[in-house]
């Protein structure tokens, strides 16, 4: 710091004038004109500092930094427009201690000259390195910069190199007049430096982007122009023909298609987007196999309108095809007259609940054959996520469209016959509710426009037949109530054998290839396969072992083996080895204990074996056999049941305390549940207190309630079609199920005996085998004490 000085200044908008290096000005505003004619007319020599702000037209002291350089006019040129062009050098760092303005309007400010510090041997080496990566950075930002290197080593003052080569760099206005500020020369370096080596890291890296880039784009350019040279020489080759490429014929399949409106806009475009793709690339894939789906879905193909069905040949075919089922076959020719009728598929979907192999999925097929329409079948069985039925969306890899969608595709047609199987078994997890799904696809009000995630766009299923089928009536209730539930509850003996004579027989001997004259089957031996080799309610079994039958038939006949010709009872083990069920369940005798009850379960009606022990103990109550919830509340009710009228039926209560009482339902691998074991239950308690057998021939079925009521039960005819089954010849059912025997086939009623029973006491009177006999009972207050101490039985309960 050696002299003070005033100085008229020259306000500069965006440049920091470094000492040591020379720099053209344009100067414009008046007051700066007028400052530079000032210095003109004296030593030459002004003030150059930078602004703070560029935009500030006319700046006071505090718009300007406090740091400056003090500068030489070596040239001034007036221009014709009015402004000056003036070439500058800097000659010193100065501090501008105070500004002033002039009467003449240019600014005046006193200044102090400040010189750089720290020259040494360190800064000397520093200052050559940095010339040396200045020059790396130049020849990288690819700045006609040669000249200035050479000018910058001919440089021999540390700082005049430091104060040029800042002045030189690709930074921010403040950037430099910091370093302007930075007096200490070797600090000055170290921040050059550092912003040097910032500014050729990021030159790098952006040529290694530009780089990457640039590859990729030939690479795409390359692929371009190889697909569309293999184009040309396929078409040279004639394997396209002249406009009939991809494109082309898809846009003609997507016309032919006959799509909706929404479907064929986004078609047309899914197509356009094709075109602009690389042919071979994972996106043009996805968008072709989309199109392909949508084009090859039927839109508008239907098969023979609904008002040409024949009803008296629709009835025909479903005679032929199945026996029997009266009453469904009816239901079923109602729902197609209306149909007829209408011409369009409104109301309720058909929904065929029952036991396995009673011919559920089979109606099906036949009603579609009977109305003509295609069939197609979907079990839904297991079903837990959405996406099974609504699709997934395109943007997941190897997406499809749902299960409807693609038997849609299956069946060709628009109104075929959907058979959506096994309804009962939709769960719901945390994969989404299939169940929501369907319920768009059953409803007639909906299914107009049901919407596949695949597809994206809606499809109309208002023409499709949809018929469900279900083993029991557990059916989520919002699917449950858009459908119409016909009972299919299973076939008695007789109804077997002519369903094996009429159809079973005839189709298996077809299947294996066996003439009729080939085949000779004693009629009494279709009853012993039903009874000793199968346990159904539908005739999957039968069918099986028929099928067995015909298969070593025609062995034999193949093998030329000398076996039976005829198949009888007495041979029937041969062909289809040991008996694999005993005809027959009841009791050998009459049981104290034991009583046959009655259950339906999913596979039809079944017997259920009660049993029930009093041993000595405290009066606790175990419960065995694998029981539902229900069924244990049923146990528990029948024992309060019995204890609250111990009396009447000839019990002394203080029994209740003293032993202990199990309750056991056999074949405990088998859950069991439901109330309508109810008044079995108390039969077999009351019988095992009292010692008195139960009837073996009687079979029974009722919930109970603590009053001794017996209430109605479900499955009626399930249930005494087991009972036939297992050869039980009288059966007890609650009074209010009489009503439901006007269902129960002829031939049951004529083999069984039905009792109806409203009350458990004439249950007991039916049931046990000998009466029983109330005792009297009289409760004493203080009941004096016997010599012993000892308290009378009968007092203890008190
Ligand atoms: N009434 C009948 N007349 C002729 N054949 C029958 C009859 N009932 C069932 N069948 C035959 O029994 C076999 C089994 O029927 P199907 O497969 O339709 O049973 P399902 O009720 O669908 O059983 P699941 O509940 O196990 O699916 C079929 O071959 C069918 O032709
Ligand atoms: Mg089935």
């Amino acid at each position: 710091m050696t002299s003070e000085n005033q100085k008229p200044l020259l306000p500069l908008r965006d440049i920091v004038i470094f000492p040591s290096t020379v720099v053209p000005l344009f100067v414009g505003r008046k007051k700066s004109i007028k400052a530079l004619e000032e210095v003109m007319k004296t030593d030459k020599s002004i003030v150059l500092v930078a602004q703070k702000n560029p935009e500030v037209d006319d700046p006071k002291e505090e718009d300007i930094y406090s740091y400056g350089c003090l500068g030489k006019i070596l040239q001034l040129l007036k221009l014709p427009d009015g402004t000056v062009k003036v070439l500058v050098e800097g000659l010193e760092r100065v501090k501008i201690n105070s500004v002033k303005k002039e009467e003449k309007k240019y600014l005046n400010c006193e200044i102090q000259i400040v010189s750089s510090t720290g020259d040494s041997q360190e800064s000397k080496t520093l200052a050559s390195n940095l010339i040396k990566k200045f020059e790396k950075l130049s020849n990288l930002s690819k700045k006609e910069a040669s000249d200035f290197a050479k000018n910058l080593k001919s440089l021999t003052s540390t700082s005049h190199i430091a104060d040029n080569i800042s002045s030189n760099l690709n930074i921010q206005l403040f950037e430099k007049q910091h370093l302007l500020e930075i007096f200490d020369l070797t600090k000055r370096l170290e921040k050059i430096y550092e912003i040097i080596e910032k500014e050729t890291s990021v030159i790098t890296m952006e040529k290694k982007i530009r780089g990457r880039v640039k590859n990729q784009m030939e690479k795409t350019q390359r692929e371009y122009y190889l697909n569309e040279q293999l184009k040309a020489i396929q078409k040279e080759l004639g394997e396209i023909e002249e406009g009939k490429d991809e494109v082309s014929s898809l846009s003609n399949s997507i016309l032919k298609a006959k799509m909706t409106k929404e479907a064929q806009t986004k078609c047309l475009s899914e197509l356009k987007k094709l075109k602009s793709m690389s042919p071979m690339s994972a996106e043009a894939t996805v968008v072709r196999n989309y199109l392909d789906w949508m084009v090859e879905l039927p839109w508008h193909i239907k098969d023979k309108k609904l008002e040409n069905i024949d009803l008296l040949a629709a009835k025909k075919i479903l005679d032929e095809d199945h026996f029997g089922l009266e009453k469904i076959k009816e239901r079923i020719l109602e729902y197609l007259a209306v149909q007829k009728r209408v011409g369009k598929m409104k109301g309720a979907i058909l929904c065929l609940v029952g036991p396995p192999g009673v011919g559920k999925t089979s109606l099906g097929k036949s009603i579609a054959r009977s109305t003509g329409r295609k069939f197609v079948r979907m079990s839904l069985g297991g079903i837990r996520d959405e996406a099974e039925i609504r699709g997934h969306r395109r943007t997941y890899i190897g997406s499809l469209p749902g299960k409807i969608i693609q038997q849609m595709k299956k069946a060709g047609t628009k109104n075929p016959l959907f058979l959506l199987d096994e309804i009962d078994k939709v769960g719901t997890d945390y994969r989404g509710d299939p169940s929501s799904a369907l319920l768009e696809a059953l409803d007639p009000e909906q299914n107009i426009a049901f919407n596949d995630h695949y597809l994206e766009v809606d499809y109309d299923l208002s023409d499709v037949m949809f018929v469900t089928t279900a083993n029991t009536l557990n059916i989520l209730p919002p699917l449950l109530d858009r459908l119409e539930v016909i009972r299919i509850p299973g076939y008695t003996e007789d109804e077997k054998i002519n369903i094996a004579n009429n159809y079973l027989i005839p189709k298996q001997l077809k299947n294996n290839g066996l003439k009729n004259d080939e085949w000779n089957l004693d009629q009494p031996v279709l009853k012993d396969i039903i009874r000793s080799y199968t346990k159904e309610s539908g005739v999957r079994n039968l069918e099986r072992e028929i099928s067995k039958l015909a298969r070593k038939t025609v062995k034999n006949i193949l093998t030329k083996e000398d076996g039976d010709k005829v198949i009888s009872s007495k041979n029937l083990s041969k062909f289809l080895g040991v008996k694999k069920f005993n005809y027959g369940e009841k009791e050998s005798d009459n049981k104290v204990g034991i009583v046959t009850g009655l259950a339906w379960t999913e596979h039809g009606g079944e017997i259920l074996k009660i049993e029930s022990a009093i041993m000595p103990g405290k009066g606790k109550m175990q419960i065995t056999g694998k029981l539902g919830d229900v069924m244990q509340e049923s146990v528990k009710a029948a024992k309060s049941y019995v204890r609250s009228k111990s009396l009447e039926f000839g019990i002394i209560p203080p029994i209740f305390e003293k032993k202990d009482f199990h309750v056991h339902v056999p074949e405990g691998a088998t859950p069991k549940d439901g109330p309508s074991a109810g008044i079995a239950m108390v039969t077999s308690i009351i019988s095992s207190i009292t010692g008195i057998p139960v009837d073996r021939n009687i079979a029974m079925t009722g919930e109970v309630t603590l009053r001794g009521h017996v209430l109605q039960i479900g499955g009626l005819k399930e249930k005494l079609l087991a009972a036939h089954r297992a050869g039980i010849p009288k059966v007890l059912i609650p009074e209010d199920n009489k009503k439901d025997l006007v269902e129960i086939p002829k031939d049951i009623l004529d083999k069984i005996q039905i009792s109806t029973v409203k009350t458990v006491d004439e249950v007991l009177k039916l049931a046990l085998t000998k009466e029983l006999k109330p005792v009297e009972w009289i409760e004493v207050e203080n009941i004096p004490k016997t010599k012993n101490n000892e308290k009378p039985t009968a007092g203890s309960t008190h």
